[in-house]
């Protein structure tokens, strides 16, 4: 049996007709940037998320970095997150001028642990960036109230858990801003790149919308500096048809990540930890074996990809070296970088193919 990772041409085969219309109609239509299939798309992000404002923007990473500019953050201001993230997480908080203090991770969940966050706040902490990694969202209620209590900001880094819930409110509605990734591997992906910010406040969302558009309040008056981080219309399109099945998409993904967790009980790897009163939408499902590089090349053999997310903290990153911190700085997130692994996943794992990549797993630990 050959498994694919992340299953993006069955999702194809199943909405085809309709995203190859609606892509054909952007064509037809010749507006290429913003427009309504754009507008759309916010009115159901928003909707979907039961936030104020959704603004559509050109990735993840623009999106992170669209949230630190509106919340005017600059040289001289640190902002708080995880070692144990994809790089664009602390990349915009370095191109925004400002410095990553990085916080150990809680060993069950893999987010930032609320408990040693207080420590590191000083006088110069603007903002915390959370991540709700692999798709199941941190301890928000702590960090918001860390967060409140010495006046800086919330980002969500919600790149990997659109369609998440906590205590019954979903991902990206969680803080002051949340932001989103669409591409393609996400669990909401466009063919391409794409992201959004999600916010409840009228005056961040209005300056998040000029920076989006080079700072631009009407046609050439540019009121800030922005970017170019404005998302195009074949984008929305494709976005516009898989909404109507992401519901769908997202309980065909917690019954999968489910039933992976009870078929690995006692199997001698670690599954992934879900806290009660969260959801995760498995982005990744990843989890934990000593031997990892030993098991990802039998399973490989058995053809089962796996992926690591991620082998090198960020910390220990060459990219990161001027910020001055050394092995061992982080011990949780070094330990688990070492052992973590993610399995194929996706809405449209059979059965047949998790219990074939469940026994190549206990055929080989
Ligand atoms: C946690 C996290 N943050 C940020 C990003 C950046 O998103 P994008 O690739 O859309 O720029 C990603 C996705 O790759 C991510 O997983």
């Amino acid at each position: 049996m050959k498994i694919p990772f992340i299953d993006l041409k069955t999702q194809y085969e199943q909405y085809k007709n309709e995203i190859n219309q609606e892509v054909l109609s952007v064509l037809e239509s010749t507006q290429f940037i913003l427009g309504p299939q754009v507008s759309k798309l916010e009115e159901s992000l928003a909707k979907f998320t039961n936030s104020k404002h959704a603004i559509a923007c050109s990735s993840g990473t623009d999106s992170l970095l669209l949230a630190l500019m509106a919340l005017d953050i600059k040289a001289g201001d640190e902002v708080i997150t995880t070692p144990f993230t994809f790089i664009a997480t602390a990349e915009v908080i370095a191109l925004a001028g400002a410095t990553a203090v990085f916080v150990d991770i809680d060993e069950k969940t893999y987010n930032i642990d609320p408990k040693l966050i207080e420590e590191k706040i000083t006088s110069k902490t603007k903002a915390i960036i959370p991540v709700s990694l692999y798709g199941q969202p941190s301890d928000m209620d702590e960090i918001n109230l860390i967060a409140k209590k010495h006046d800086i900001y919330v980002i969500e880094d919600g790149c990997q858990s659109f369609g998440a819930s906590y205590k019954g409110k979903k991902s990206c509605n969680l803080s002051d801003i949340g932001c989103t990734s669409f591409f393609p591997s996400k669990p909401l992906g466009c063919y391409g790149d794409g992201g959004a910010v999600f916010t409840n406040d009228d005056i961040l969302a209005k300056k998040i919308r000029t920076l989006t558009n080079h700072g631009q309040e009407e046609r050439y008056k540019h009121k800030y500096i922005g970017i170019n981080g404005r998302l195009d219309a074949i984008q929305a399109a494709i976005l516009n048809v898989k909404m109507k099945y992401f519901e769908s998409e997202v309980e065909k993904r917690e019954a999968i990540g489910t039933r992976y967790n009870e078929l690995l009980v006692n199997s001698g790897v670690l599954p992934p930890f879900i806290e009660k009163d969260r959801t995760s939408v498995f982005a990744q499902y990843s989890i934990r074996y000593k031997n990892r590089n030993d098991l990802a090349s039998k399973l490989n053999q058995a053809g089962i990809p796996t992926a690591v997310h991620y082998p090198i903290s960020l910390h220990q990153q060459e990219a990161f070296a001027s910020l001055g911190y050394k092995d061992g700085d982080f011990p949780i997130s070094e330990k688990i970088s070492s052992e973590i692994m993610s399995l194929p996943m996706s809405p449209f794992l059979t059965n047949e193919q998790q219990d074939y990549i469940v026994n190549a797993i206990k055929e080989n630990v």
